[in-house]
Formats: C-alpha cells, structure tokens, sequence
C-alpha cells in the first residue's frame, strides 16, 4: 500500500517528503482553506513541485461543461497533476469525457461500491472512498473498501483504491489487510504510525546502557 498526504500544508509536505515514503498528495477545497491560501493555483502548483507523484486538486462545478473547462485548466499546472471529481451524475459524465481525454482523474466523495464501480467504469485512475465520514454515520467504511477492492481485482479493473478520510493509525492498518492500493493520511495520523512508546523507552534504555558501557 502507498502512502499519500492528505493536507494542502506545505510545511508538513515538505517534512514528509524528507522521510522518502510519501508518494502523492491529496487536497480538497476544505484542505486548502484551513491553509488560509487566497491563491489556489498558487498553493497546488507549490504541492507539486515538492512531490513528483500525483496530486490530486479538486474541480466544482455544477454543470458538466465548467468541470471539463476548470479540469482541463488545472490540468495545465504541473504534470502531475489528477483532477478530483466528485462521484455525482455530473462528475460522472465529465470524468468519462476526461478520462477519454487522458486526465487523470479522482473521482472522490464515494461512498458505496456502486459509486467505487462507476467512476471505474468511466475510466477513473483513482477512486477516493471516504472511510472515517461513513464510519461516522454508522457503517463499517473499512469493508466497503475491502469489497471495492475484491470487485475491481475480480474483474481486472485498473483504477487504484485510495482509502480516505482516514483518521487514526488503526485505519491505516485496515487499508493495508483490506488491500487499499494507497491510504491518504493526514500529517498527524502519519507521525502516529512512526512513533511506538516502546520504541521510545527502548531508544532511551539503549542510550543510556552505552553511556555506562563507553565510561566505564
Ligand atoms: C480525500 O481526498 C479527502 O481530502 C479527505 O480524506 C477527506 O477527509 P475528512 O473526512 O477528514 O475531511
């Protein structure tokens, strides 16, 4: 399973990015407005030129039309850029004319196979299914990502499962058993999955026993 950042911060992209295991970065409008960033196209073309894999930016629009017309714009920003769409009629109709069109597309806000299974099938590279907001609401979002992923493997589907909305380290662990192709963590959520307070007490112990060891 590969690792993304889910963050529009660019001073946590940078740190994550020095540990070598991030390869591709997701953002969403709520991401970048925490960031308090006015210049959008700014900020995305920033994200991309700290990490080379995939980066995923977020296209609204009520009509097919200003989707295609804000994707294909964007598109143009950086090479590595994936256009997220939302999983509606809509942005199921302009992921298929992108996809077509050779724009890496996210379709995201999924929260069911069925929605999983038509931005596939609209030829969508990745799809974001939203674990934490379905676990909220009361579901079991971690199965749904097992069973997309059984259903995309059963019929040799090549779109890649992105667990999202992650928000503890236990998520991650259950992206990975459940077979997620990439899981994208929130910076804090990927500092939680390094650090093991016995790894901590053992640093320690180990540092201290070689202090007695090189006095003596
Ligand atoms: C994914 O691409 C989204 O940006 C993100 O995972 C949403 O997570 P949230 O439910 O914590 O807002």
């Amino acid at each position: 399973m590969r690792i993304f950042l889910d963050t529009a911060n660019v001073e946590h992209i940078r740190k994550a990015a020095k540990l070598g295991i991030i390869s591709g970065v997701t953002t969403n409008p709520s991401l970048v407005s925490q960031e308090g960033k006015a210049d959008y196209q700014a900020a995305i073309k920033e994200v991309c030129s700290i990490i080379q894999g995939p980066i995923s930016a977020e296209v609204l629009g009520e009509e097919v039309e200003s989707m295609i017309e804000q994707a294909q714009d964007i598109s143009t920003w950086a090479p590595n850029i994936v256009i997220k769409i939302p999983a509606t009629i809509t942005g199921l109709e302009a992921t298929s004319i992108l996809a077509k069109d050779n724009i890496k597309v996210n379709f995201t806000l999924c929260f069911s196979l069925n929605q999983a299974l038509l931005g596939a099938l609209a030829g969508a590279t990745y799809v974001s299914f939203f674990v934490g907001r379905l676990d909220d609401a009361g579901h079991d979002g971690m199965q749904a990502v097992k069973d997309i992923v059984e259903v995309f493997n059963h019929y040799q589907l090549p779109t890649q499962v992105i667990a999202a909305s992650i928000r503890h380290p236990q998520h991650c662990v259950a992206a990975a058993k459940a077979g997620a192709h990439i899981a994208t963590v929130p910076y804090s959520v990927l500092m939680q999955m390094i650090r093991h307070p016995l790894t901590e007490i053992g640093v320690t112990r180990f540092l201290a026993d070689w202090q007695r060891v090189s006095h003596q």
